[in-house]
């Protein structure tokens, strides 16, 4: 006899915060979706997980950029006979060149994967589980939600976007069995803070970094994941960031966007 598992989709698998939050889903027995562009690594992540945990791992490789891609995904879904109990909007992309800088393809690519496809699967996937009566939204934010970010100026745009949208469904759908949670981790150790960092030329910046603010990737995803199971609608990953986030509440924005500009204009 078969039993049911439910299905975690998990956008942008391939590294970093999503690879293991494919794990800790995986780990509880959940099925797996495994969405990003590189197909061999999710290949690769797909094998690890069905070997170590029996579970069943479906590889969707994607480029989420597109405006048409949160359709496409969707449809191939559905056309696969999947049913998705938890959707988690992790892909992302980020630059810390200045918003003049940036080229144009860049720059509309970063509000793609980070803001419209987060919005057209989020739209796509909610009417389902609202028809099930149960299902599970997590979307990866950022701890810059809270605040202006002078040089990544979209890339903030896109988080604070992601936080105010998961805020706002999270309590549009009380009552219907449907949670939504922005997950915003502070500085975590992945394949995007080594690359921006090196974007700017200023990969000493990394040493400067406290210890105890770095975070790994499979520590966020499990807390990631226990906010996502208690359908809280926002968690900061790590005390340090919980305690600046609501330190930065209290000062006024406009000395916040100022010394966030400062300092963007020195790192150039
Ligand atoms: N690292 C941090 O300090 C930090 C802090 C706060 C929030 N976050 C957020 O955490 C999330 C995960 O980032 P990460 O730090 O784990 O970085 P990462 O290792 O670079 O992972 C980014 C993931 O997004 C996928 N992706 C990028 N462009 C894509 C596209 N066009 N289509 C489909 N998938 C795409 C990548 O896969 P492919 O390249 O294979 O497509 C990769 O799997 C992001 O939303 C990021 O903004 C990170």
């Amino acid at each position: 006899m078969s039993t049911y598992r439910e299905t975690a989709l998990i956008t942008g698998a391939s590294s970093g915060i999503g690879r293991e939050l494919a794990k800790v889903f995986a780990k509880n027995d959940y099925d797996v979706v495994l969405v990003a562009r590189r197909e061999a690594a999710l290949r690769e992540l797909a094998d690890e997980l069905i070997e170590n945990y029996g579970v069943e791992a479906t590889v969707m490789p994607k480029d989420l950029s597109t405006r048409e891609a949160p359709r496409e995904l969707f449809d191939s879904v559905q056309a696969a006979g999947i049913s998705v109990d938890v959707l988690v909007n992790n892909a992302g992309v980020a630059t810390t060149q200045f918003f003049r800088d940036a080229s144009f393809e860049d720059t509309m690519n970063i509000l793609h994967v980070n803001a419209a496809s987060v919005t057209g699967l989020s739209h796509l996937f909610l009417n389902p589980m609202i028809e099930r009566g149960h299902g599970r939204i997590l979307n990866v934010a950022s701890i810059v939600s809270f605040v202006p970010t002078p040089s990544f100026a979209i890339y903030g745009a896109t988080k604070a976007f992601v936080l105010s949208l998961s805020e706002a469904l999270s309590e549009e759908l009380k009552g219907t069995g449907v949670t939504v949670t922005a997950l915003c981790p502070g500085y975590t150790q992945t394949d995007m803070i080594s690359g921006a960092f090196q974007e700017t030329g200023y990969a000493e910046i990394e040493s400067l970094v406290p210890r105890f603010v770095k975070m790994t990737a499979e520590k966020v995803a499990q807390e990631g994941y226990r906010a996502c199971m208690s359908g809280r609608a926002v968690h900061i990953t790590g005390l340090p960031n919980q305690l600046s986030a609501q330190w930065l509440r209290y000062q006024p924005r406009w000395l916040v966007r100022s010394v966030g500009g400062m300092m963007a204009r020195m790192r150039k």
